[in-house]
C-alpha cells in the first residue's frame, strides 16, 4: 500500500514536473534558448575574417537575429531551423558554437573559404537534415559525431581537404538520401557497413584515394541511382550483387585497378543506365550486346582497358547515345567487316563523340561513317589496321571538330570534299599509304590548328590556300 501510494506521488511529481518544464520553455531543448542561437550566431560571425559581401552587417542588436542574413527561424518557436551562408566568399573556420543551434535542421555553407575542421558539436543538431558544405577548405577528419544526427538525409562534402578513412559509423544514417564526400583526400576501405543505408540513392566518392575491393554489401544498397566512385584505387572485381541494382542510373567507376569480366546480361539488369563509365581499368573479355537493352544509356566509356572481341552489332538501339569511347581495348580482329557495327550506329542521332582508336579493328573504312550523326563532333577511328579509302561522304559530318585517321593502312587520296568539314579544328591522317595531292579544300576550314599529314604517300605542292 505504502509503496502504492509512493509510486503515485513520484508519477504525479513526474507529470507536474515535465508540464511545467513544457509550459516553461516552450522554445528550448536541454535548455538552450532564443538566447542560446544569438549567441551561436554571433560566434559563428566572430570566427569570419573575410566577408567581401558585407552579410554580417546586418547581423546587429538593431534587428531580431531571425531577420540576419542567411538565416531562417521556425514560425513557432523563433529557432534558427537553416543557416544559408553560401556562395558568398567567407573566409573564416566555423565555430563549434554552431552545436548549440539545437532547432537547426539545414546548413548551407557551400561554396566559400571555409577552413579548419568541421566540429564534432555537429552532431549535437539531432534534428539536422541537410548538411551541405561542398566547395571549401575543411580539413582533418569526417567529423564522426555527425552520425548522431539519426534524421540526416543529405550529407555534400565534395571538394573540401578532408583525409582519414571513412568511419564505419557512417553505415548508421538510417534515412540517409545523398552521400557525397568526392574531391577530398579519403583513404582506407569503403565501409562494408555502407551496405546498410538502405534508403540511400546517391553514393558519390570519386576523387579520394580509397583503396581495396569494393564491399559486396553495397549490392544491398536496393534505391541507389548514382553510383559514382571514379578516379581511386580500388581493386578486385566489381561485386556482381551490384549488377543488380535495377534503379541504377550512373554506374562510374573509370579510373581505378578494377578487373574482370561484365556479365553477360548487364544491360537487362541495369535497365535504366545513363552512364556507364568503366574506362583506365584492367577489364577484359566482350562487350555485353545486351548493352542495347538498356535504352536509356547516353555515355558508354570502356576505353583503356583489355576487352576484346567484336563490337555489338545492336549498339544502334540506343537512340540517346551521345558519347561511345572504347579506345585502346583490344577489339576487333584485324580482318574484314570488324568495323560493320558502324551501321546500326547511324541511327543515333545525338551521337557526339566516337573514339575507336587503338584497337585491333581491321577491314574497310566503311562507308556508313558518312551516314553517322551530323551531331558528331569527334571522331577517332586512328591506330588500327584499316584499309579503304576517306569516303567522300564524310563531308556530310558538318559539325566535326577532330577527325583522326591516322596510323591505318587507308589509301585513295584525301577527298576534296573534305573542305566542306568547315568547324574541324584537328585533322590527322599521317602514316597511311594516302596519295595524291593536299586538297585546296583545306583551306576553307579557317578553325583548322593541327594539321597532320606525314609520312603518308602524297605528292604535289603544298596548296596556296592553306594560307587560310
Ligand atoms: C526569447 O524568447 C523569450 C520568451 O519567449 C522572449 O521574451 C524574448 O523576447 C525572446 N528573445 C529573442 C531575442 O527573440
Ligand atoms: C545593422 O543592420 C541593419 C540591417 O541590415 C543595417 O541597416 C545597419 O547599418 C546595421 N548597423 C551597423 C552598426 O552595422
Ligand atoms: C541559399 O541562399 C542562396 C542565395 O541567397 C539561394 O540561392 C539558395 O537557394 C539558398 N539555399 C537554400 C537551401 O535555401
Ligand atoms: C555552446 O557551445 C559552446 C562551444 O561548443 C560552449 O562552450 C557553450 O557553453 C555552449 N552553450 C551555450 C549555452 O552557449
Ligand atoms: C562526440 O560523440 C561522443 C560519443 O557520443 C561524445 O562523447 C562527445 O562528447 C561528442 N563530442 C562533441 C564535441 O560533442
Ligand atoms: C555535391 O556538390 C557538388 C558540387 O560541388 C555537386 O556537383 C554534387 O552533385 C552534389 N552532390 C549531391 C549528392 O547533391
Ligand atoms: C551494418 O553492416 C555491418 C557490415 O556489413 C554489419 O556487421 C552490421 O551488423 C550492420 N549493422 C546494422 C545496424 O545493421
Ligand atoms: C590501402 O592503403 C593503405 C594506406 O592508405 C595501406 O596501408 C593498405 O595496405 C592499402 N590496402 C590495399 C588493399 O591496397
Ligand atoms: C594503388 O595501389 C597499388 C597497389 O594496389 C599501389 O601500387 C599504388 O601505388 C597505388 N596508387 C596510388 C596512387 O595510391
Ligand atoms: C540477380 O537477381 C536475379 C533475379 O532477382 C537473381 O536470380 C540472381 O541470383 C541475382 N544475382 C546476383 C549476383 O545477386
Ligand atoms: C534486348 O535487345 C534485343 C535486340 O537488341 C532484343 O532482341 C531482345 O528482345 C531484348 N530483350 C529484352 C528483354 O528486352
Amino acid at each position: 500500500m505504502v509503496s502504492k501510494l509512493l509510486s503515485l506521488t513520484s508519477l504525479l511529481f513526474y507529470i507536474l514536473f515535465h508540464a511545467s518544464f513544457i509550459l516553461l520553455a516552450p522554445n528550448s531543448t536541454f535548455g538552450f534558448t532564443n538566447e542560446t542561437d544569438k549567441q551561436a550566431l554571433l560566434a559563428i560571425k566572430d570566427q569570419i575574417v573575410e566577408d567581401p559581401f558585407q552579410v554580417f552587417s546586418s547581423w546587429n542588436d538593431s534587428i531580431h537575429f531571425c531577420k540576419w542574413k542567411g538565416v531562417t527561424c521556425g514560425l513557432q518557436h523563433q529557432r534558427v531551423t537553416i543557416l544559408n551562408l553560401s556562395s558568398l566568399k567567407l573566409v573564416g573556420s566555423l565555430s563549434s558554437h554552431i552545436g548549440n543551434l539545437s532547432f537547426l535542421r539545414r546548413i548551407s555553407l557551400e561554396n566559400n573559404y571555409f577552413h579548419g575542421t568541421i566540429p564534432q558539436e555537429i552532431g549535437r543538431l539531432f534534428r539536422l537534415q541537410h548538411l551541405s558544405l561542398w566547395s571549401n577548405s575543411f580539413q582533418g577528419e569526417f567529423p564522426t559525431n555527425l552520425t548522431d544526427c539519426l534524421d540526416i538525409r543529405v550529407v555534400n562534402i565534395s571538394s573540401n581537404n578532408l583525409a582519414g578513412r571513412i568511419p564505419i559509423e557512417l553505415g548508421s544514417f538510417t534515412n540517409l538520401l545523398q552521400l557525397d564526400l568526392s574531391r577530398n583526400h579519403f583513404t582506407g576501405n569503403i565501409p562494408p557497413s555502407l551496405g546498410n543505408l538502405s534508403s540511400l540513392g546517391v553514393l558519390i566518392l570519386h576523387n579520394n584515394n580509397l583503396n581495396g575491393s569494393i564491399p559486396f554489401e553495397l549490392g544491398k544498397l536496393s534505391n541507389l541511382k548514382y553510383f559514382l566512385l571514379s578516379s581511386n584505387n580500388l581493386s578486385g572485381m566489381i561485386p556482381t550483387p551490384l549488377y543488380n541494382i535495377s534503379s541504377i542510373h550512373i554506374f562510374a567507376l573509370a579510373a581505378n585497378q578494377l578487373s574482370g569480366t561484365l556479365p553477360q546480361e548487364l544491360g537487362l539488369t541495369l535497365p535504366k543506365l545513363i552512364s556507364f563509365l568503366l574506362g583506365g581499368n584492367q577489364f577484359y573479355g566482350p562487350i555485353p550486346p545486351s548493352l542495347s537493352n538498356a535504352s536509356a544509356l547516353v555515355e558508354l566509356d570502356i576505353a583503356i582497358n583489355f576487352f576484346s572481341g567484336s563490337v555489338p552489332m545492336n549498339l544502334g538501339n540506343l537512340r540517346d547515345l551521345e558519347w561511345l569511347n572504347i579506345n585502346f581495348n583490344r577489339l576487333g580482329t584485324k580482318k574484314a567487316n570488324d568495323l560493320s557495327f558502324l551501321d546500326s550506329l547511324t541511327n543515333c542521332t545525338n551521337l557526339g563523340l566516337l573514339s575507336l582508336g587503338w584497337n585491333y579493328f581491321g577491314g574497310l573504312l566503311p562507308n556508313s561513317i558518312a551516314n553517322l550523326s551530323i551531331n558528331l563532333n569527334s571522331l577517332g577511328i586512328n591506330q588500327n589496321y584499316l584499309s579503304g579509302i576517306i569516303p567522300q561522304g564524310i563531308e556530310n559530318l558538318i559539325n566535326l571538330k577532330v577527325l583522326a585517321l591516322h596510323e591505318n593502312m587507308l589509301t585513295g587520296s584525301i577527298p576534296e570534299s573534305i573542305g566542306k568539314n568547315s568547324k574541324l579544328e584537328e585533322l590527322y591522317i599521317f602514316a597511311n599509304n594516302i596519295s595524291g595531292k593536299i586538297p585546296s579544300s583545306i583551306g576553307n576550314m579557317s578553325r583548322l590548328s593541327i594539321l597532320s599529314l606525314g609520312p603518308n604517300m602524297l605528292g604535289g605542292s603544298i596548296p596556296v590556300a592553306l594560307g587560310n
